[in-house]
């Protein structure tokens, strides 16, 4: 009987583990670098509200990569109503701010 409710436990465990690997997003490991390196993810996770909102929420907004680009080096606290303003981040090089762009918005796609 035991070994039964064992056997049940390990079986759901094993049904439920991929379902929630798959909603967090995974972060590529060139991206992950930049924004390590910048400090972003101390105040940014990609898929929940630290200090700054989740960057699949930033992606909602249908900003284009340069508007993204524009906002990092130029925050706009009123497009975040309730939040802290973000501090300029103009020691991101303009093409590491793209390739962060690109990706904030590749995960629109991923979840609308
Ligand atoms: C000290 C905390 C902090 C750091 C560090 C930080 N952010 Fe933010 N970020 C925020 C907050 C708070 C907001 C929302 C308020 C605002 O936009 O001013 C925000 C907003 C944003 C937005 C949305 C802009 C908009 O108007 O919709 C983007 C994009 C963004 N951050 C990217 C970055 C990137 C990329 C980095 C690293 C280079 C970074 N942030 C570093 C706190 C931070």
């Amino acid at each position: 009987m035991k070994a039964m409710m064992i056997l049940t436990l390990a079986c759901l465990w094993f049904m439920a583990t991929p379902a929630l690997a798959q909603q967090q997003v995974k972060i590529p490991e060139d991206i992950s670098k930049l924004l390590t390196q910048y400090a972003c993810l101390a105040c940014h996770k990609a898929d929940a509200k630290v200090i700054g909102p989740a960057y699949v929420d930033v992606a909602k907004k249908k900003y284009t990569n340069a508007q993204i680009v524009s906002l990092i080096y130029n925050p706009k606290p009123a497009n975040w109503p309730g939040y802290p303003p973000m501090s300029p981040m103009k020691n991101v090089p303009e093409k590491d701010a793209l390739k962060i762009a690109a990706w904030i918005n590749s995960l629109a796609k991923k979840h609308s």
